[in-house]
């Protein structure tokens, strides 16, 4: 499936892969502020948003990755730089698996490799069955508080609240039960061969202390960007210092 997307820009693709429960709209502040040497392309997965809602449910982080390959084969941009926030780090993991010659660079923004320990398991059953009954707003007014930092002004908040609010519950409910199926990437940590940067927010509450810093450790050469005034979500609380950070990471000659 091709999916739908906005861009700005132009030259080489960055691709930015959004999270759970949203959509491309967390990567607004990119979009402007990615684009003087790249074409930034933010997709919609499916389900939500530009793309349209699947045929056939249920569908996996497997299938987000291959959505995602038929719109880098649509765009002919291949190799892209790819930047993959929770969730979509997630979905950066699988095409990395799948279809490692599509991608050129790695941006891992508050991921994990880890797979869900067991007793997670349940929980993404849980989350799944709220989402499809009441709706995705259901999940984000008790997921919230978790995913920003203390200082995120009010207006981002609401900005994150109405977006959540716009993804069907069937399409979070999907995502959860494609989230506790997904596979585990640790063991794929130490053969990843192109450029890695592994970002996270000071103020990151939802994934463990140390979740970021063991991932680029565990990544040949992988750098670790620490953004201030950020928890789980960094390109929307903090736009310029998580661009800065991008910018940086791309900067050199070739990339
Ligand atoms: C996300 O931000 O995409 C999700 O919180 C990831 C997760 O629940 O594992």
């Amino acid at each position: 499936m091709k999916l739908g997307y906005v861009q700005a820009g132009a030259g080489p693709v960055l691709l930015l892969v959004h999270g759970f429960p949203l959509d491309r709209r967390i990567w607004s502040g990119q979009l402007g502020g990615l684009s003087d040497k790249r074409q930034v392309v933010t997709p919609d997965l499916r389900g939500r948003g530009l793309s349209p809602a699947p045929g056939q449910v249920p569908w996996s982080i497997d299938t987000h990755a291959a959505d995602l390959a038929d719109t880098i084969e649509f765009l002919q941009c291949a190799p892209v730089d790819l930047a993959g926030l929770s969730m979509g780090g997630y979905v950066a993991f699988a095409l990395m698996r799948s279809r490692p010659e599509l991608i050129r660079s790695l941006v891992l923004v508050s991921t994990r490799a880890a797979e869900d320990p067991p007793e997670y398991k349940t929980g993404r059953e849980m989350t799944a069955e709220r989402a499809e009954r009441f709706g995705t707003r259901a999940l984000a007014e008790s997921m919230i508080e978790k995913l920003l930092a203390p200082s995120t002004s009010e207006q981002v908040r609401q900005a994150v609240l109405a977006m959540m609010d716009s993804v069907p519950g069937i399409t979070s409910a999907n995502d959860s039960l494609a989230m506790r199926d997904r596979a585990d990437a640790t063991s794929m940590l130490g053969s990843i061969a192109v450029p890695v940067l592994v970002v996270e927010g000071t103020q990151e509450a939802l994934l463990p202390a140390g979740t970021a810093q063991a991932m680029a450790s565990a990544i040949p050469g992988a750098r670790l960007a620490s953004i201030p005034a950020a928890g789980h979500f960094a390109p929307i609380e903090n736009p310029a210092g998580f661009n800065e950070a991008v910018q940086e990471f791309l900067a050199p000659a070739g990339r």
